[in-house]
């Protein structure tokens, strides 16, 4: 496995490694890896030839008041693990290499970025496109891999290569979850041991939705209260959003009926770390 931090060195091997007619699998991440940026991983072993990961904290989709500063950072144990998974290069970029200092260009999704995280974190995925658009031109991959733990952003990356003809294809993969059902996620080290006990509540509410539709409550108000009560009776929590929206254009869903696949998705914070976590329910 090799590590490369420089944009023209990685351009150069992944031209070459397409002269060689291999395919890259790629998988970006922020770092301080888990299970869930494993699967990813593991998919692109099996998909492709190559496969490379990025690890780069990005800048530019962590809002003034997000936490930028303190997201968690081990880039010795990430390479253990990806070294243990066979992964052939980890792109692992500083900023001033991503970003000049004069840098003025940036891709906006607009329509699917609108609701759910891009309402409550403004800026945030005109960063995630515009970072995951450059590691494309950067490393070129047949395949690129994305969880459904962030549905927003795998909609809207999909979204972005349709509309702008990157040559690559987008997989999503599922949520991979602890033991006890809370999806895997860096932030969750933030979580003291008692927060870690509340963080239940966003499975729990995935959960209590598809309770109530296999009861035959499908009403989208009914299923957005039980909700509402069963996160506002855990401890130390505070909802950002509770929603039900169409899972391909991700407009809200108010009231009726839930009918076919609907995305429930919901945000909330615990303590002052904000987790997201998200379901297909189907009516
Ligand atoms: P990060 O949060 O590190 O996540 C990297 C990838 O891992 C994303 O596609 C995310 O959806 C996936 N992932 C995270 N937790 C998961 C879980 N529990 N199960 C399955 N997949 C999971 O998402 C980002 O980084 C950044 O926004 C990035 C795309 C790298 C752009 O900076």
């Amino acid at each position: 496995m090799k590590v490369i931090t420089s944009i023209e060195e990685m351009q150069t091997i992944s031209k070459s490694i397409k002269r060689d007619g291999k395919t890259i699998g790629f998988v970006p991440t922020m770092g301080y890896l888990h299970e869930g940026h494993l699967s990813l991983v593991r998919a692109s072993k099996k998909d492709c030839d190559i496969t490379v990961v990025s690890i780069f904290v990005n800048p530019i989709q962590f809002g003034p008041k997000e936490d930028l500063s303190k997201y968690p950072r081990d880039f010795e144990r990430d390479k253990n693990m990806l070294e243990k998974e066979g992964v052939d290069y980890i792109f692992y970029p500083k900023v001033q290499e991503m970003y000049h200092s004069d840098f003025s260009s940036t891709i906006i999704v607009e329509g699917v970025t609108k609701n759910l995280c891009g309402a409550s974190r403004p800026g945030h995925f005109r960063g995630v496109t515009t970072v995951v658009g450059k590691l494309f031109n950067i490393v070129m991959p047949d395949k690129a891999y994305f969880g459904e733990k962030d549905f927003q952003q795998l909609v809207t990356i999909k979204k972005m290569v349709r509309d702008l003809n990157f040559p690559v294809e987008i997989v999503g993969m599922p949520i991979v979850r602890e033991d006890d059902g809370l999806a895997m996620s860096s932030r969750n080290s933030y979580l003291s041991e008692e927060e870690r006990k509340s963080a239940l509540c966003l499975y729990k509410s995935i959960l209590l939705a598809k309770d109530m539709i296999k009861s035959g409550i499908k009403d989208v108000k009914l299923i957005i209260k039980g909700i509402e009560e069963l996160v506002n009776n855990t401890p130390n929590t505070r909802i950002d959003y509770i929603k039900i929206c169409d899972p391909e254009t991700l407009e809200y869903i108010e009231e009726g009926d839930i009918d076919g696949k609907k995305l429930l998705a919901l945000a909330v914070f615990v303590g002052s770390t904000r987790l997201i976590d998200n379901v297909i329910l189907e009516g």
